[in-house]
């Protein structure tokens, strides 16, 4: 077959690669099991182990897990003093990336990319992201870094690390889902980019620090930062089918909906409306559920779009009074687990990832020394 004859846009379509850590046909499901019954049944400690190491833990296996991962809670600091310094303005997304790549220089195992070096590095990327956010949010406010508190569970210290103050049961489940949800998502522009670093025999921080890169983007991770921007756009429930109807007569890209590969609906977006819905009851103040209601009604009649994981998470992480800048790096605390579990993968059974591309330029023509140009 031809190249030409198997060019399909944005890859659209090609199976890239192979993989055991997650499938979306059939449902999405982690290592086989359906991420429905991990949002109901496990925790985000569970799922993060499930994605690294192959099976749910046992009680064991999870305590000893999290007692690496304490042990791993603490930043270099350089680090710590690089996120008190940059400047004014700069984005976490950025910042998030620049913190993981330093933490590469002060990696022990550096040069060493077998498979129990990588799982290593992960369990201390994981650890050590929500410090990074921590510490960097807390800078921007002029309060002083608290230290981890690994006992209240992978979701509710994340918490704990931006507020000094432990969550309520509620808010930390709620957390706790939408970190499940987020976890891993099969070959996604991020994950492929983080594969195709490390297919070239690169290391695993590079991988990651790529994958940042590729998630902060608005069609990608940063879309669950546009939500709110496009709900307070709105206005609210009484001008939200104007707007709606207007923003579709413009032909401008609603951020939260519509999918690559689902086009009839994620299942992950139906699971955490509902801790949205009940977020914001909590609050006392629905108008931004009302006016998300309103949208995806319009968008569902007239365009058969549907809302997408980062509808309700954008939602949900407002409603929990966290602000709109943290959104993609919580987005990226979860994902680092399959990222990493992709890393690894790709390690195990490397072939260098380099596709061909389909020529559109000009025909073959002849070069005229500089004289000869006009
Ligand atoms: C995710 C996304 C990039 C997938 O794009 P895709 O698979 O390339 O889909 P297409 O761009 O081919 O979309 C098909 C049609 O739906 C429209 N569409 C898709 N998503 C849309 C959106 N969010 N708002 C308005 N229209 C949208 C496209 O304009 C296109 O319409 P057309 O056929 O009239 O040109 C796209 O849906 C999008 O930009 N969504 C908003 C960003 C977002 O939420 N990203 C997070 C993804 S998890």
């Amino acid at each position: 077959m031809s190249t030409s004859e198997i060019y399909s846009p944005g890859l659209e379509g090609v199976i890239a690669g192979e993989t055991d850590i997650s499938t979306v046909t059939g449902g999405l499901r982690y290592r086989g099991y359906p991420v429905t019954e991990l949002a109901a049944k496990s925790t985000f400690d569970e799922v993060a182990y499930l994605l690294l190491h192959g099976e749910l833990p046992t009680r064991a296996q999870l305590g000893a897990f999290n007692k690496r991962l304490a042990a791993a809670q603490s930043l270099p600091s350089l680090i710590s003093d690089v996120l008190k310094k940059v400047p004014d303005g700069a984005v976490p997304m950025d910042v998030v990336r620049t913190a993981v790549s330093m933490l590469a220089h002060f990696d022990p195992e550096i040069g060493d990319e077998s498979h129990d070096a990588n799982l290593r590095k992960s369990e201390c990327l994981l650890a050590q992201i929500p410090l990074i956010i921590g510490e960097y949010h807390r800078a921007r406010k002029g309060l002083p870094a608290v230290s981890s508190r690994p006992e209240l569970g992978f979701a509710a210290n994340q918490l704990y690390l931006l507020t000094g103050k432990p969550p309520s049961e509620f808010d930390a489940r709620a957390f706790d889902v939408s970190l499940i949800l987020y976890a891993e998502h099969e070959f996604n522009a991020s994950t492929f980019t983080a594969r195709v670093v490390t297919s070239t025999a690169s290391d695993l921080h590079s991988a990651i620090v790529a994958a940042i890169g590729a998630l902060k983007g608005k069609l990608h991770g940063g879309a669950n930062e546009k939500v709110m921007d496009m709900l307070q756009a709105a206005g609210g429930p009484d001008q939200a089918e104007a707007w709606i109807r207007g923003a579709l007569a413009r032909k401008e890209k609603v951020m939260g909906f519509g999918h690559r590969v689902y086009k009839h609906g994620d299942v992950r977006a139906g699971i955490l409306k509902e801790y949205a819905r009940q977020a914001a009851e909590r609050t006392g103040n629905t108008k931004w559920e009302q006016t998300a209601a309103i949208i995806e009604r319009v968008l569902t009649e007239e365009k058969n779009l549907f809302p997408n994981l980062d509808w309700p998470a954008g939602r949900l992480f407002h409603a929990l009074g966290l602000e709109v800048p943290l959104y993609t790096p919580f987005f990226v605390a979860s994902r680092v687990t399959g990222w990493c579990a992709h890393v690894i993968e790709q390690a195990d059974h490397n072939r260098l990832i380099r596709p061909r591309a389909r020529y559109t330029g000009p025909d073959e023509r002849h070069v005229k020394p500089i004289e000869q140009r006009g």
